[in-house]
């Protein structure tokens, strides 16, 4: 029997992967650490209430635990957020990673760890695992110095990148694009979208397979996980309008530019999947097929 911990249990991927898990209650004994309270809907694992930012709490508790794997998805993921909270933002992407990086050392655990496309500047796009970053914004620059972290530490350790997830789970603290745009369209609002920025979308479900993956190969390194087919953010919009079969016309598109957001995006990113197909033996599908699958699970 495996022991797992998931940091960011009430979280989008936190919550798949307890759910994914959890179908195999024989092979793995799941422990979810988020703060406050457990909102995910079940009550069929250890939920663990604490503030990861705490050094002393996260490792006595690991400890306790002496688990096998740790995956961690907690993280601060608002891209603005990080830009006007620097430290907060170091805390959470960056020191608590060290933090896990040590007791993962001490204990022998296997850490699995989220990264994003953000650590690229987006002027090539299709990036494959060893082109190099360059991130434009503070949240891709504090995921790249995690990252940097795991690969001068001696552990084992999968960095697993992902862009633009969404899905849906049973309390969400935010809101995903595939939800945010079939809400507004439901409600006959007109919506401006990016149509210079270039993505392959996630959806969480394949995220959290991969996570299960690289568990059970033990699969070190880095891994690129997204769908396979890249989308201006403009056409992901229209996508989701013909699957929910909703009014396309409210979509207008924008720039960039006239957002003026506080923290730059990368233009084209996207990802190669070759070494993920080849070494986890994922084949992500197309954003439009991933569609279906998330609409049978809203409808
Ligand atoms: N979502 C995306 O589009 C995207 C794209 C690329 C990469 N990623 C990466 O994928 C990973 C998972 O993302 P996600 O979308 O599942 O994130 P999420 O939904 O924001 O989940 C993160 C969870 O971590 C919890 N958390 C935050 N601070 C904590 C703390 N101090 N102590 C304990 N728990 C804490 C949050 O709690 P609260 O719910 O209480 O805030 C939240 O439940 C992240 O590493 C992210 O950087 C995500």
């Amino acid at each position: 029997m495996n022991k797992v911990i998931i940091t960011g249990s009430n979280g989008l991927l936190g919550q798949s992967l307890l759910n994914l898990l959890l179908q195999e209650k024989e092979k793995y004994q799941v422990f979810g650490f988020s703060r406050g309270e457990n909102r995910s809907g079940r009550n069929d694992f250890t939920y663990v209430s604490i503030d990861i930012t705490s050094e002393e709490k996260l490792k006595n508790k690991i400890k306790e635990i002496q688990p096998n794997f740790i995956f961690n998805t907690a993280a601060m993921t608002q891209v603005d957020d990080c830009e006007n909270n620097k430290e907060s933002c170091d805390l959470l992407n960056v020191t608590v990673v060290k933090w896990l990086a040590e007791i993962s050392k001490q204990l022998n655990v296997h850490l699995i760890h989220l990264s994003t496309d953000f650590i690229f500047d987006g002027k090539k796009g299709n990036y494959k695992e060893t082109d190099t970053p360059n991130p434009l914004s503070y949240y891709g620059l504090s995921k790249l110095k995690s990252e940097q972290l795991l690969l001068k530490s001696e552990i084992d350790y999968t960095i697993l990148r992902t862009i633009l997830v969404y899905g849906k789970v049973f309390d969400m603290s935010r809101s995903n694009i595939v939800l945010w745009v079939k809400s507004m369209l439901e409600k006959g609002k007109e919506i401006t979208i990016v149509d210079d920025q270039f993505r392959t979308p996630t959806y969480v479900e394949d995220l959290a397979l991969a996570c299960k993956i690289a568990m059970d190969k033990k699969a070190t390194g880095i891994y690129h996980i997204s769908s396979n087919q890249l989308l201006s953010v403009y056409e992901i919009a229209g996508q989701i309008a013909d699957a929910f079969n909703l009014d396309k016309n409210l979509i207008k598109p924008i720039s960039t530019a006239t957002l003026n957001q506080t923290a730059p995006r990368p233009a084209k990113t996207g990802f190669n999947l070759s070494k993920t197909n080849k070494v986890l033996g994922f084949y992500p599908k197309t954003f439009k097929e991933d569609l279906q699958r998330f609409k049978q699970t809203v409808i």
